[in-house]
């Protein structure tokens, strides 16, 4: 484990539709760090399970799933042995099972050696997810957790995605309540974290306030 490139990480978690992807993206262009969507790491082995119809209770055997695939999560696609499942991974139907294939102990050591990995070859970079700040990277060099109230998370889903707007609040509670209630690296903001309310907030705006912390870290 390279310990440099891991302080060089700005670690940004928070729950469903809080602004994760788009301020983490926002960020990492602005300065010039490569960015990483954790999240997309656990759809896609989700959504690799689900294709080859695997029993999603079996911890043992999406566990091997998660250590022997290909994955490959970048800026605009996201590949798993071979397949695009760049827009399969954010449907309903991987959506409805990701918090289960993530509560899976034996994936989440894969994902996070991998996440870990990936900051070495990298150098660092702005890494979204659940537990980036609290597990993944404890010395991260700035540590965000972003939240917003309920009714927003929900409506900026139904914005990008489309849906009934009761039903997509109803999942995200749903995925909230798993992701924050397993054992292993529940969902939760670091105490070293800085708390962010992006609810009545524009995107600039809150990317500024992130940009301005970390250059008074480094
Ligand atoms: O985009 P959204 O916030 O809705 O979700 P995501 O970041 O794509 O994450 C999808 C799911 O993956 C979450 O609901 C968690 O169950 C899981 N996840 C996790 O457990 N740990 C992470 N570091 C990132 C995501």
């Amino acid at each position: 484990m390279v310990v440099d490139a891991h302080h060089r990480v700005i670690a940004i978690d928070g729950p469903a539709g809080a602004g994760k992807s788009t301020i983490a993206k926002a960020l990492s262009a602005r300065l010039n760090m490569k960015y990483l969507d954790t999240g997309a790491m656990y759809r896609a082995v989700t959504f690799e399970a689900m294709l080859r119809e695997l029993d999603l209770d079996n911890q043992q055997l999406i566990t091997d799933l998660a250590q022997e695939c290909d994955l490959h999560v970048g800026l605009d696609r996201v590949i798993i042995n071979g397949h695009d499942a760049t827009t399969a991974i954010r449907g309903p139907e991987v959506t409805g099972n990701v918090s289960k294939v993530a509560a899976n102990s034996g994936v989440r050591t894969e994902m996070r050696a991998r996440q870990q990995e990936w900051a070495s070859a990298h150098n660092g970079g702005v890494i979204e997810g659940r537990d980036i700040a609290t597990v993944v990277f404890p010395n991260a060099v700035l540590k965000v957790f972003l939240t917003a109230s309920p009714e927003v998370r929900a409506r900026r889903r139904v914005e990008q995605h489309g849906g009934n707007v009761i039903e997509i609040a109803q999942s995200i509670k749903d995925r909230d309540l798993l992701d924050s209630t397993r054992a292993d690296s529940p969902l939760a903001s670091a105490s070293d974290s800085v708390v962010v309310d992006t609810s009545d907030r524009a995107i600039d705006d809150v990317v500024d306030e992130i940009e301005q912390l970390f250059r008074e870290r480094i």
